[in-house]
């Protein structure tokens, strides 16, 4: 098949790409050529590259004609956060392609009334993004109905894998976490600790990509979560953090004010969307339409990502 992947040099394309190329499919990737992908592998020297700033063509409404213009039958979109984007596309691909695959998040979510969330559930996004992107998967399934644009949408937890830092069992990226759970230095957590966090290997993530294209019957018309197998809660994941540095974790359960107050702006903005968000989804849908089996639980996962990067 000719897929065009757009965005596919980051965290999940890292691991689609050699997927795509090694299953025999004829792979153009569109980026500004601006970043590499996080692991070397020889498949990407099949790739055929596009260099376009969609920001720039979709601000010109060119976007989507040029995409046209690469005469794909899949299109794997990576990075469409607003409905405008997406209509851009629908409108330039309609009756030309085979299969439209677009990237959401578990944050379409929002608050949630039953956990884990499942794809039906009704939305109640907040925050910018999730609110962009739940009206994005909202239009798209729509026009499965009305114009039958052959749309899935996939929706990944928080991404982790070798190459970048995962988010930590505060809710954000600041490393000095894993480091004091390491050393056996005391750590706060908001509240007890018992809001979630779901996170999923991007390499599961790029499988659930290629499951879709095999099953694409079944995952026309449909979202799906490509999640790891499991939530985790934020003790608990400090906990099996300290376990495999041999410590106990010193764990300190304080006021969301009190944690607020001891870390810069920055993460208790990161964390503070990760704690109202309070991510857990339930992956038996995809399990059931495309057979996706993640090879990673969450801990599994972010054991590689730590593996990767040095916590002294
Ligand atoms: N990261 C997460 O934890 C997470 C969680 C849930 C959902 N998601 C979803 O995953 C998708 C992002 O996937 P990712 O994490 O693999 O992406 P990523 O790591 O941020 O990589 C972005 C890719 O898009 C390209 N790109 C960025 N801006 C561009 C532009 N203006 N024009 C053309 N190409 C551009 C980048 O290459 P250049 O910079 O070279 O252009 C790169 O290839 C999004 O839809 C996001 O909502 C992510």
């Amino acid at each position: 098949m000719k897929v065009v992947v757009i965005g596919g040099t980051g965290h999940i394309g890292t691991f689609l790409i050699p997927r795509l190329i090694e299953g025999g499919h004829q792979v153009t990737v569109i980026t500004r050529r601006q970043r590499t992908p996080y692991l070397p592998n020889t498949a990407w020297q099949d790739v055929q590259w596009v260099t376009l700033d969609r920001v720039q063509l979709d601000k010109d409404k060119a976007f989507g004609q040029a995409v046209s213009e690469l005469s794909p039958q899949v299109v794997i979109d990576l990075i469409c956060f607003t409905p405008e984007s997406a209509r851009q596309m629908v409108s330039a691909l309609q009756d030309r392609l085979e299969h439209y695959l677009h990237c959401g998040t578990i944050w379409v979510h929002g608050f949630r009334v039953e956990v884990p969330s499942e794809e039906g559930h009704l939305r109640r996004p907040f925050g910018e993004y999730g609110i962009q992107k739940a009206a994005s998967e909202a239009y798209l399934l729509k026009e499965v109905d009305q114009h039958r644009f052959p749309v899935t949408v996939l929706h990944p937890g928080h991404i982790v894998g070798p190459g970048w830092d995962p988010i930590n069992p505060v809710g954000n990226l600041n490393r000095e976490v894993f480091s004091r759970l390491a050393n056996g230095d005391e750590v706060l957590i908001p509240n007890l600790g018992l809001e979630t966090l779901h996170h999923v290997h991007a390499d599961d993530v790029a499988a659930g990509f290629m499951q879709v294209l095999t099953n694409r019957e079944q995952a026309i018309g449909e979202s799906f979560h490509i999640l790891s197998e499991k939530a985790m809660t934020w003790r608990g994941y400090a906990e099996a953090v300290a376990e495999w540095y041999g410590q106990k974790a010193n764990l300190r359960f304080v006021s969301w004010e009190e944690f607020r107050h001891s870390v810069s702006e920055k993460d208790a903005s990161v964390s503070w969307d990760h704690l109202v968000h309070s991510s857990s989804g339930s992956i038996e849908k995809a399990r059931r339409l495309l057979n996706y089996h993640p090879q990673y639980s969450s801990l599994e996962a972010i054991q590689q990502s730590l593996s990767w990067s040095t916590v002294p």
